[in-house]
């Protein structure tokens, strides 16, 4: 077997050459009438679509068993209806229960993030997750504390910022994760080609997912910018100077809708004829 452990079970496969024809690298060759990858073969993408592609569950790769992916039959999708209210219906929540998410829900919603693309399939996204709001409330109050500092030693703060610690300062009030219980940092790995894109990709996803189990999310474009403006921050969030990252609050939400917005055309279309 190769590095890749890309393995034909010859019993299952009925030769159609759909991993053949499917692979981007165009690494899979026939041998002896069935598909293989060469030893020496270092080309491969590890996107997987030899092994999700097989009509018969007939190929392996990384000592992956197909049985435990999710068939894609047609009860497999949502209905267009459905992600259709899902797409125009999520909403930017502000008020949030101050219960916790259960752990397990948290993680069973990670794990499907990891299956967000990435350029190149690079992957190597990191997912940090504050977990209990005492944590994410502790947070904060750092937060406060060193803006506060470097404000006091000179540093000019643009009033948005200040106006934030201020409220906080006044009645505890929470315009950083607008009073969520948690909090999702997404970083790009290192060999990422497209870092910038690929976390907005993965927390896009989430939010996604999160309201399809009842929670709602806000994309903390706060925090964004209380770190360009305290780049002291970044060290509290483990975040290293040249990691493109974002972050999205979540929690249960204290906040129903009713219906959808209706911003049928907030977006420009252009069709483009050559
Ligand atoms: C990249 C990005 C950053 C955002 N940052 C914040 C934020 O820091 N605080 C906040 O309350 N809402 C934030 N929002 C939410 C937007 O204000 C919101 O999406 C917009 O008003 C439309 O409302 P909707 O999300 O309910 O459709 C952000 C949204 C995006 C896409």
């Amino acid at each position: 077997m190769n590095k890749l452990q890309f393995t034909v079970d010859h019993g299952l496969c009925v030769r159609c050459d759909a991993c053949i024809q499917d692979c981007p690298r165009k690494i899979i060759h026939h041998t002896n009438g069935f598909p293989e990858i060469p030893p020496e073969e270092d080309g491969c993408l590890g996107c997987q679509h030899c092994l999700a592609i097989c009509p018969t569950g007939a190929v392996s790769i990384f000592g992956l068993n197909p049985a435990d992916s999710i068939p894609l039959d047609s009860v497999a999708w949502p209905t267009a209806e459905k992600m259709r209210a899902l797409v125009c219906g999520r909403r930017t929540v502000r008020r949030y229960s101050e219960r916790d998410v259960d752990r397990c829900l948290i993680d069973t919603l990670l794990a499907d993030t990891a299956h967000a693309p990435t350029g190149g399939n690079t992957c190597g996204l990191t997912f940090s997750v504050i977990d209990s709001r005492r944590e994410l409330l502790a947070l904060l109050a750092k937060i406060i504390e060193i803006i506060e500092t470097v404000h006091a030693g000179g540093r000019e703060i643009s009033e948005f910022i200040l106006d934030g610690v201020r409220a906080y300062r006044r009645d505890g009030s929470d315009e950083v994760f607008r009073g969520a219980p948690h909090l999702l940092i997404v970083t790009a790995g290192e060999k990422a080609y497209c870092g910038e894109a690929d976390v907005i990709i993965a927390l896009s996803y989430f939010e996604l997912m999160a309201f399809t189990e009842g929670l709602g999310t806000t994309w903390c474009g706060f925090i964004k910018f209380i770190i360009d403006a305290v780049p002291e921050v970044r060290g509290l969030l483990g975040l290293t100077l040249e990691q493109p990252f974002y972050a999205m609050a979540f929690g249960i939400p204290m906040v129903h809708y009713s219906r959808t917005v209706q911003r049928n055309r907030a977006a420009q279309i252009k069709t483009l004829r050559f």
